[in-house]
């Protein structure tokens, strides 16, 4: 059964969005908005999902979306909060670094910070008192098994150790916002699980937490995101491929009734099926 919800303020809205290295456009002509989804029992958060080949440009609109990036033509917007609400709407702004949450795919983190450091650093602009950080670090220590590892060094830590740690800076010094780029890949199953559980817990406790990530496990993507895009290559007029990403199909998952489940139905493996079979043609 469809779950009920409602779709309020625009949190994200890109418009006609282009990234060129140098000469080279790396994605071009891309448009999207994602509203703040409202459920009348809970707290609901957004989860966006981003998938397509190795190439098409993932990353670099992450770049974009965080504000890493400048767009070679269009913006993306975001709302300013500090602003008073003019007619009902949070008056927008470009994004501009620093204020979305990025965990890149290279998993960067002080070289001269041990994990303990770099989290007890994270915490840093949070309102909680030393003796709440100190408590909510020693439980993602445990939760997310970096306790043996907490003074260790980046240099000193497996893939997926700096990886986990990464991820629970951003969890421990994030606004609403937080943009993933792979977050699961190299990750062994329990870890995966945490990560999953992390996005539920972000999800669950503040309707305005978005999560933007990007990953090559369509199982996962499908199972976790309430709206999810297609990145690849578009066709120019004469239906050939052209070496420029963009968006080439939106699934809107709260639509489709697939949103906010645990575990995939049959529906939601035929959208496996779908989304593979764009990804295939691009
Ligand atoms: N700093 C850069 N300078 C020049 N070209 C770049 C740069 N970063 C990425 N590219 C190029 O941009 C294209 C898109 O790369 P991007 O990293 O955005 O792809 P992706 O979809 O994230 O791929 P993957 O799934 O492998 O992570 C690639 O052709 C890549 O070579
Ligand atoms: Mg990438």
């Amino acid at each position: 059964m469809a779950i009920k919800y409602e779709q309020k303020d625009t949190i994200l809205h890109v418009e006609n969005l282009s990234v060129a290295y140098g000469e080279k456009v790396i994605i071009s002509n891309v448009n999207f908005t994602e509203k703040d989804t409202v459920r009348a029992d809970k707290a609901q958060g957004q989860t966006i999902a981003f998938v397509g080949r190795s190439g098409r440009g993932k990353s670099t609109l992450f770049r974009a979306l965080t504000g890493l990036e400048a767009p070679t033509t269009g913006m993306v917007l975001i709302p300013d909060y500090e602003k008073k609400i003019v007619n009902g709407q949070q008056p927008a702004k470009k994004v501009k670094e620093g204020d979305v949450g990025f965990v890149d795919q290279k998993y960067t983190l002080f070289r001269h910070k041990t994990i303990y450091q770099s989290l007890k650093f994270a915490c840093r602009k949070t309102s909680l008192s030393d003796a709440e950080k100190e408590e909510k670090i020693k439980q993602y220590l445990h939760d997310w098994g970096l306790d043996s590892c907490k003074n260790q060094y980046p240099n000193e830590l497996s893939g997926g150790q700096r990886q986990r740690t990464a991820i629970l800076e951003q969890l421990l010094s994030s606004g609403y916002y937080m943009v993933l780029d792979e977050p699961f890949s190299g990750l062994d199953v329990g870890n995966i699980q945490n990560v999953k559980d992390a996005f539920w817990l972000i999800n669950d406790s503040n309707e305005l937490n978005t999560i933007i990530f990007s990953t090559h496990d369509i199982d996962l993507a499908v199972e976790l995101a309430d709206s999810l895009y297609v990145l690849g290559y578009g066709k120019n007029e004469k239906g050939n491929l052209v070496q420029t990403g963009t968006v080439l199909k939106h699934f809107d998952l709260k639509e489709m009734g697939l949103a906010w489940h645990d575990g995939l139905t049959k529906d939601h493996l035929d959208l496996v099926k779908e989304v593979k079979e764009i990804m295939l043609a691009s």
